[in-house]
């Protein structure tokens, strides 16, 4: 889970990582508030959970608490790549000397930890890492060790920070990653981190990731759950706890196993390229069991997003059988209906696997009306992205 600038910061402020003080606010008036309470100058920042705010006009000084009413009122409501601003952050205006980067993150390929630090911060730091790969210093962190003030060291000389601050970055990256260990997060940045005029190293700016699977060490945590930003359905899908995420197409897409649902997703695409660029609607996986519960709940959730206007049902029967995913489709469907949730979108499903010829029997012989079976993944593919275009039109 991603958290916002603000949030991050909080975090960041119990356990001693030096920020500016601040207030979040979802009107200018509150701005306005918040700058008095702050004094001189302010910057308002837009809070959504993507990059690249400044460029958008998204980040803005006000010299007063009749700049910052203003300067809310232009960003909140504003749409910064895709992401509606419903939050500003009114913090106080540093003054700035230099720009620095710092991160800790998984390094999942290596099964370790890594250190990046740049002198070079305030830009994108992919740009730094393309185009002058020097000046980006990749340290890795040994899980066990974590890092000790003599790594926070090797860092900061590895990414030539200036001596007169190499004490303050060092004292940073050791509470960084207390953060890191004590929150469970995957990803701790700071871009940019500062020198201000008068000598202070600061955090102007934080991105955590929080690794949900600790959720459960962290009661905390719930409280960082944005759900007016989380999709709805994703949001019931997580209450019924599938595995779902909402794609902006028009095919609802369930199957079993992470990498089958993944590539019905491009099989589907690229299928629906021949009907007008038809897409998926979400990644749906119902995991191995596949029992007629869970294909129900995942029926329920993909028949009632309104995008959806056909379904591909993709399970490859293993450890489950055939004969249980069929009729736990036709179970599931079944119901639905008892439970006066309409069934009227037509549902393509693809069975294969393990007694794949008596789970589709099952199927043939329940003749459910709107249930087409399709022999193949491909051909699948391309029958629900023809009833998704039909169906739009
Ligand atoms: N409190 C502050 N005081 C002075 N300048 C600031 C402050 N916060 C941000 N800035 C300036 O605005 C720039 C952009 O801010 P910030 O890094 O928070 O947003 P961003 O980088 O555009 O967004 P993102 O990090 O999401 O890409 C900073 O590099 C810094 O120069
Ligand atoms: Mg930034």
């Amino acid at each position: 889970m991603d958290l916002y600038e603000y949030q991050a910061k909080h975090l960041f402020d119990m356990h001693g990582v030096p920020v500016v003080p601040g207030a979040v606010c979802e009107t200018p008036d509150a701005a306005r508030i918040a700058a008095r309470r702050i004094g001189g100058t302010v910057v308002v920042k837009a809070q959504v959970k993507t990059g690249g705010r400044g460029k958008a006009g998204g980040v803005k000084l006000a010299a007063n608490e009749d700049e910052a009413w203003d300067r809310a009122g232009d960003i909140l409501g504003m749409d910064i790549k895709g992401h509606t601003v419903h939050k500003v952050l009114v913090t106080q205006a540093a003054e700035i000397a230099e720009e620095y980067y710092v991160s800790f993150l998984l390094d999942r390929a290596n099964r370790s930890f890594l250190a990046m630090a740049s002198v070079e911060g305030g830009v994108e730091i992919e740009q730094v890492a393309k185009e002058n790969p020097d000046a980006l210093a990749m340290i890795r962190v040994d899980a066990l060790e974590g890092c000790t003030p003599e790594k926070a060291q090797e860092i900061v000389t590895a990414a030539r920070f200036p001596a007169e601050v190499a004490d303050q970055v060092e004292a940073v990256l050791l509470k960084l990653w207390d953060v890191l260990v004590n929150e469970d997060a995957t990803l701790v940045e700071v871009n940019p981190l500062v020198k201000t005029a008068d000598g202070r190293v600061l955090a102007l700016d934080g991105k955590v990731t929080l690794d949900e699977n600790a959720h459960f060490r962290h009661a905390s945590h719930a409280d960082l759950v944005d759900v007016a930003a989380t999709d709805p359905i994703e949001l019931r899908a997580k209450a019924f706890d599938l595995n779902y995420v909402k794609l902006d197409g028009e095919v609802g897409i369930i199957g079993n196993g992470a990498g089958l649902v993944m590539s019905t997703l491009d099989v589907v695409a690229y299928a629906g390229e021949e009907f007008g660029g038809v897409r998926p609607a979400n990644f749906l996986d119902i995991g191995g069991g596949a029992s007629a519960e869970v294909m129900s709940n995942g029926l329920d959730i993909v028949l009632t997003d309104p995008a959806v206007r056909s379904v591909f049902v993709n399970v490859f029967g293993g450890i489950t059988s055939c004969v249980e995913v069929a009729n736990g489709v036709k179970f599931a469907i079944r119901m639905l209906q008892e439970a006066g949730k309409p069934v009227d979108k037509p549902i393509v499903c693809r069975i294969d696997g393990n007694r794949a010829d008596e789970g589709r029997a099952i199927l043939v012989e329940a003749a459910i009306p709107g249930v087409e079976l399709v022999e193949t993944m491909d051909e699948a593919a391309r029958r629900v992205a023809e009833l998704a275009a039909a169906a739009g039109k």
